[in-house]
């Protein structure tokens, strides 16, 4: 036959790359294809490319006799690469000849092994017998394995709340108050985007707490609520920096909170899926200057860089349906508008100028709040800040066409909020009352 030609290495001895070649030309295999054995004994070959897309050729032969030679084939096979392509060529066979075997790779050490198995005894679910060893592994302890059965077998999660929509009473709404009181009143899968700075530990007069696990725990609660209102499959960004707690004498050295580290296992434990770390670059001339005095002694040990960078952690409401759901509960027109034009950023490295105000000093430059609204909401969109400072959210939500809930606790900022928005306000008892 031609495809005898094409391996073409029967009786004559050819270079691994020309073997590889020809194993990566073969296309689709008949079944009359009659060089099965050349592949065979390629999977004896050193070179574990020759052993992988043979492997890989063998798999288009569907054929069930090869089930043992692929079992002998995975018991002696060392590369992960080359056992994931086997386990998925037998999982390709979709023949419950294969089973016993696919049952048995659920014990393998390499998790991609047993995904490969899983996906393949997910063919015949239905059968009440693989039903069943299939649920067993809802506690499996790999974290894929467990998403995957939990998605297939014990996904109850009842989300009712749409995404083109939300609750009037938070349109354009600000409210004066601590925000997990205010947030107790919200409903559940409310808001679309959340974008925000928490209060510094300690670092500015608005933020006293008595230790740093209770300003954590605060934040957590803060962020758990948060939660709660967003919608499925919907995003938190949420700027924080390390933060230093200056020394309180000479005996003493000064502490340095790593509080984005200190936060992000918690957020992952309440249901929200890590996405990305986006880093906000500012112009060192803006840092506060640690290293003038490492810049007199030099000594090692006491170097303490300038930090111009912070993070903006990019979490998602856990949701086993794709980015494509939401899009499709949008109407065309809004999907389209919503769109972002060209010059957008294409690194997780954001360089951007910090903004200043005469009344707060902590603000969001409008640039980042633009940025984040118009890459992670839709126009029309319901964008919240529990912590609304000087209103920068706010401000940008309605510049690029969304709508803002905001809350804050400081009378003062408050009162500025009024006076700058002065639109559809709330004060802490009244949020909720158009419900
Ligand atoms: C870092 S500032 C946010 C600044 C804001 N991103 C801006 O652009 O103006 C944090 C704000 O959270 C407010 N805050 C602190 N604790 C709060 C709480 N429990 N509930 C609501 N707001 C709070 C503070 O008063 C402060 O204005």
């Amino acid at each position: 036959m031609k495809i005898h030609k094409e391996i073409g290495i029967r009786n004559q001895k050819f270079s691994d790359s020309d073997i590889l070649k020809s194993l990566k030309k073969l296309g689709k295999l008949h079944k009359q294809f009659k060089d099965e054995d050349i592949l065979i004994d390629l999977l004896n070959s050193d070179n574990k490319n020759i052993r992988y897309y043979s492997i890989n050729n063998l798999a288009k032969l569907n054929n069930e006799k090869l089930l043992k030679t692929f079992e002998n084939f995975l018991n002696k096979e060392e590369t992960s690469n080359v056992r994931r392509e086997t386990a998925s060529a037998i999982g390709r066979m979709r023949s419950k000849k294969a089973v016993p075997l696919m049952t048995k790779l659920l014990k393998d050490k390499d998790p991609n092994i047993i995904l490969q198995a899983v996906r393949g005894l997910l063919v015949f679910k239905s059968d009440n017998k693989i039903e069943k060893i299939l649920k067993s592994l809802k506690n499996h302890p790999n974290e894929i394995v467990q998403k995957v059965i939990n998605i297939e077998f014990f996904d109850n999660r009842k989300y009712s709340s749409k995404h083109n929509e939300f609750p009037n009473y938070l349109k354009n709404c600000i409210a004066n108050g601590d925000v997990i009181k205010l947030l107790e009143k919200v409903d559940d899968e409310s808001v679309h985007l959340t974008f925000t700075s928490p209060p510094y530990y300690n670092a500015r007069d608005y933020s006293i707490y008595n230790s740093y696990n209770s300003y954590l725990k605060f934040l957590w609660k803060t962020f758990e609520e948060v939660h709660r209102i967003t919608k499925e499959g919907r995003f938190l960004i949420l700027n924080t920096s390390p933060i230093i707690i200056p020394r309180t004498g000479r005996k003493y050295s000064s502490i340095r909170y790593p509080i984005p580290f200190d936060i992000h296992s918690e957020m992952i434990k309440m249901g929200w899926e890590y996405v990305d770390d986006i880093v906000w670059l500012k112009p060192e001339p803006s840092a506060k200057n640690r290293v003038a005095g490492f810049n007199l002694h030099r000594k090692p040990l006491a170097y303490k860089p300038n930090c111009v960078t912070e993070t903006l952690m990019v979490y998602r409401k856990k949701s086993n349906k794709l980015i494509d759901w939401i899009f499709k509960q949008y109407p065309e027109d809004v999907v389209k508008k919503s769109k972002i034009k060209d010059g957008y950023e294409t690194s997780n490295v954001w360089k951007i100028d910090p903004s200043s105000d005469k009344n707060h000093s902590a603000v969001f430059p409008i640039k980042l709040c633009d940025k984040v609204i118009n890459y992670y909401s839709f126009e029309g969109d319901l964008v919240f800040d529990p912590f609304a400072g000087s209103g920068s959210v706010g401000l940008s939500a309605i510049k690029n066409n969304r709508h803002f809930f905001l809350t804050e606790i400081n009378k003062d900022y408050f009162k500025i909020l009024k006076d700058k928005f002065g639109s559809n306000l709330f004060d802490d008892l009244k949020i909720g009352i158009n419900k």
